[in-house]
């Protein structure tokens, strides 16, 4: 099989979005789009992917390098249409042999299989094919215009359409794949005079098929190459991620009664089995294993779950929170960087941040890692099968040996040892009756209008 290479536009100012970060680096399911048409370039088996950025883009350029290598970052210094953003790449491509593919980086859920089609019609023999799909809402895609055998005789932009033109459905995604070479030579002779006075690369159809050359359309669907040009398209797109996602994860065994809810990233791992109770969302680097039960309103990120815990709900798992079989996190706990061992417990309002807990240890209501001086982080390491009393401070660096008993309320600031108890506060004193002439005292006073010192 020939070598495959993409390449990618990128140039587009994005003025529409209005924001002042460039295009696609807006995210879908937490990755940037440009990363979205990176990730599917080698999903397909790209040797290299060249992005083409447009001029004074310095934060976009930088995104780019770091995702593709600096040397495949290429600049088209002025907009002058789609060929010419790809002949941008092609001092890049030079030395390039084999079989290219243009991606839109503001088009970011092109599926894997709609690009191995593309590629698929150019090893068949096809000198140029594009991903077409039935639009909707044609008016301002390129009309694909196709022969009796399916082949692909031109394509046509909508500003340039005749009447019957304009009422083909059949809209051009703007993927399209060529052999390297062949695309170079043809880029040379595409000339800008459309209606838009730009250089189209929906010209090397035609031209390929002066030249007696085969041009071929592979299908999608309208969902995955919708493109962002603006807040409320970004938003569009991210829903069809969500609910491809979300068909994904109950297909392959996951249940979820308000799907619509869930909110999940592009990496989110889901093991079938594992119950996803309303509103809860997964940030980058989540993976839940088997029999699980992420409760609702809950936010993970950066975090294992595994078999059988229950987290939730309004748990908060953040980047290094590892979660045990049958472990429960409960309301409103927090765990950062904690490995907590099996069947542990902590199921209210409490920080765990920097440590471990280890397996059958239970963690009172209220208990406190204090993990931070205000300059550094320090371990707060809990044994097996220790109780940590509710509403008690762990002043790390600190270890509760295994077994170990902290009493309610304690401020502990030395090592426990294994099975011992540790009690760090205030002693309690009581005064029979005292409450009762306190009272007495009160009552007369304000009954005789006479109010103590200092009070108001
Ligand atoms: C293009 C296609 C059209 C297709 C549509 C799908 C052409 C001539 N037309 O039209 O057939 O239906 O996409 O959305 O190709 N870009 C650059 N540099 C440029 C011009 C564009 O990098 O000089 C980038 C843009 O940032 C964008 C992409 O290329 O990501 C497409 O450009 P755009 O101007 O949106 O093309 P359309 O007119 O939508
Ligand atoms: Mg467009």
């Amino acid at each position: 099989m020939a070598d495959r290479f993409a390449i990618i536009l990128a140039a587009g100012k994005g003025t529409r979005m209005k924001s002042p970060r460039p295009k696609v680096l807006h995210e879908i399911g937490g990755r940037t789009m440009l990363a979205w048409s990176v990730a599917l370039a080698k999903d397909i088996g790209c040797k290299r992917s060249v992005v083409v950025v447009g001029p004074d883009m310095p934060a976009l350029s930088e995104a780019a390098a770091k995702l593709v290598g600096a040397e495949n970052v290429v600049v088209q210094h002025e907009q002058l249409g789609t060929a010419n953003a790809v002949d941008a790449a092609r001092g890049a491509l030079a030395s390039a042999d084999g079989h290219a593919i243009v991606l839109y980086a503001d088009t970011p859920l092109v599926p894997k299989e709609a690009g191995e089609r593309a590629f698929g019609e150019i090893e068949k023999g096809a000198s140029v094919c594009v991903l077409g799909f039935n639009a909707t809402l044609p008016n301002r895609y390129g009309r694909l215009v196709t022969a009796a055998d399916g082949s692909l005789s031109a394509i046509v932009e909508a500003n340039d359409a005749t009447e019957a033109q304009l009422a083909i459905p059949l809209a051009n995604s703007g993927v399209m794949a060529a052999p390297v070479t062949l695309m170079f030579e043809l880029l040379k002779e595409v000339k800008n005079d459309n209606a838009k006075g730009e250089f189209y690369l929906t010209d090397l159809v035609g031209l390929a098929r002066g030249r007696k050359l085969k041009a071929a359309v592979a299908l999608c669907e309208e969902r995955d190459v919708q493109g962002v040009n603006s807040q409320v398209e970004l938003a569009q797109v991210e829903r069809v991620f969500q609910d491809g996602v979300r068909e994904r994860m109950m297909t392959a065994g996951v249940t979820m009664p308000a799907p619509e809810t869930v909110f999940f990233s592009h990496d989110t791992k889901v093991a079938a089995g594992v119950t996803i109770e309303p509103n809860v969302v997964f940030a980058g680097g989540v993976s839940v294993e088997g029999g699980a039960v992420i409760r609702a309103f809950s936010h993970l990120e950066g975090a294992k779950v595994g078999v059988g815990a229950f987290v939730g709900p309004y748990a908060r798992l953040r980047p290094g929170a590892v979660i045990g079989k049958d472990a429960h996190i409960g309301n409103f706990v927090e765990v950062k960087n904690v490995t907590v061992g099996e069947g542990a417990k902590a199921n209210h309002l409490s920080y765990l941040g920097d440590g471990e807990v280890g397996a059958g240890a239970n963690i009172g209501a209220g208990t406190i890692f204090c993990n931070y001086d205000g300059f550094f982080k320090y371990r707060t390491v809990v044994g097996e099968g220790a109780f940590v009393g509710s509403n008690s401070s762990l002043v790390a660096p600190v270890t509760i040996g295994a077994g170990g008993y902290v009493g309610s309320g304690s401020v502990i600031v030395e090592d426990v040892a294994p099975d011992a108890l540790a009690i760090a506060r205030g002693r309690q004193a009581g005064k029979d009756g005292w409450a009762k002439a306190f009272r007495a005292e009160k009552s007369a006073a304000k009954k005789a209008g006479k109010k103590p010192d200092g009070a108001v």
